[in-house]
């Protein structure tokens, strides 16, 4: 197995970006106090029915969490300590925006625990910043930053590429800018045109599918020249700098879904759960309502072979043996796969399946046709 962590989910952001459908909505006024017990509350189901387990990754996902206060921040790390075993180098992230993240404020998160921090700078550009609905400057942004990499021993940073206009001498040009700022670990998001966004309803356009690749495929040999390569699809780190939380959505570990919106997946007596909270946030606080489904084996394999074709490793035959008891192949069309093979999407060998560059272009496609 690859771990367990605790995924807590805080809903509020100081105000919503047009290109956002996170569960988050815009607010300054939130009883602290009534969230921390939400918290604890739904940390204590949980660990009566995960007590054999040690949490070996915290991850505070939003909204913006460089919202709340340190000593929340502290009060659910010391909760979660009370509650788990935990290991010793439990890696402990807080996704932050520049708006809410001074100095000072970093410090005292420091201080509460966190040992990883994400922050979203999203461009570097102020015109762009604007476009994207950003509160902050590139000035700032990079203020923060600096400060970070003093404070948190891993700093990692979200951009957002594939801009309207943006061109891809545009990109290479930024790029190399934020290469430059030598961050070990890096997400660099295409932008994506969801449902029910501002974005959306304004008509704006996601890059045609040949910028598209190409911006991606650039993407891909600037970072691997820089030495922070892509092992997932958006994710680029220093090998060994990888965020240790992440990959265990995507390589089969388990982990528990606290707060609207948050999903969880573990094993109780034998069963996989597929855990999800409520998305509305005022449900979700008068009674912690959630879904749970208990996964067949199928269900669980194909999930985990989706998921792990997505990094660079891809499915690990020794792991999805262990985790599933069954070889990969099972669970696919060995005649698709030799064709995905021969045509230079997937390679298949003695340590696993993995997708190339060109085969994660197309991976949702790739993964509806594979599975039988
Ligand atoms: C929870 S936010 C990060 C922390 C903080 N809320 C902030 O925005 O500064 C997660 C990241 O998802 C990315 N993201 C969200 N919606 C996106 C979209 N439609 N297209 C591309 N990236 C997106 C952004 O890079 C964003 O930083
Ligand atoms: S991108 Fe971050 S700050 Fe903007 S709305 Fe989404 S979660 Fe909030």
């Amino acid at each position: 197995m690859t771990g367990f962590g605790v995924y807590i989910h805080w809903p509020f952001c100081r105000s919503k970006c047009p290109y956002c459908d996170f569960v988050s909505v815009p607010s300054k006024r939130f009883d602290e106090n009534a969230w921390r017990a939400a918290y604890g509350e739904n940390l204590k189901t949980y660990a009566a029915r995960t007590a054999d387990k040690t949490v070996s990754s915290i991850f505070f996902g939003g909204g913006t969490p460089s919202l709340m206060s340190a000593d929340a921040v502290r009060f659910i790390i010391e909760t979660i300590r009370g509650l788990w075993p935990v290991t010793d180098d439990v890696e402990i992230s807080l996704e932050g925006n520049p708006c809410s993240l001074d100095a000072d404020k970093m410090r005292d998160l420091r201080q509460a625990g966190v040992n990883r921090l994400s922050v979203g700078v999203q461009a570097l550009n102020d015109a762009d910043l604007k476009f994207l609905g950003r509160l902050h400057t590139v000035e700032q942004a990079l203020d923060v930053l600096k400060n970070a990499k003093r404070i948190f021993p891993r700093v990692s940073a979200d951009f957002i590429y594939g801009r309207p206009n943006q061109t891809l001498r545009d990109w290479e040009a930024e790029l190399n800018r934020i290469l430059e700022l030598n961050l070990r670990h890096l997400s660099l998001y295409q932008l994506t045109i969801e449902e029910g966004t501002f974005f959306y309803k304004k008509g704006v356009q996601p890059p045609e599918e040949e910028l598209a690749a190409d911006l991606f495929e650039l993407t891909d040999r600037m970072t691997y020249q820089a030495g922070v390569e892509r092992y997932e699809v958006s994710n680029h780190a220093v090998r060994g700098e990888e965020c240790r939380h992440n990959l265990l959505y995507w390589q089969g570990g388990e982990w528990l879904g606290v707060g609207p919106a948050a999903h969880g997946r573990f094993t109780q007596n034998g069963r996989f759960y597929a855990a999800a909270q409520s998305p509305d946030i005022a449900l979700w606080m008068k009674n912690r309502t959630a879904e749970e489904n208990v996964l067949t084996p199928k269900e669980k394999a194909e999930e985990l072979i989706f998921m792990a074709l997505r990094t660079r490793d891809g499915i690990d035959r020794t792991a999805f043996a262990d985790i599933i008891g069954r070889p990969p192949e099972d669970f696919m069309h060995a005649g698709t796969l030799l064709d995905y093979q021969t045509d230079g999407f997937l390679v298949s060998d003695k340590k696993g399946i993995r997708a190339t560059a060109k085969g994660l272009l197309i991976l949702n496609a790739l993964c509806g046709t594979l599975l039988a």
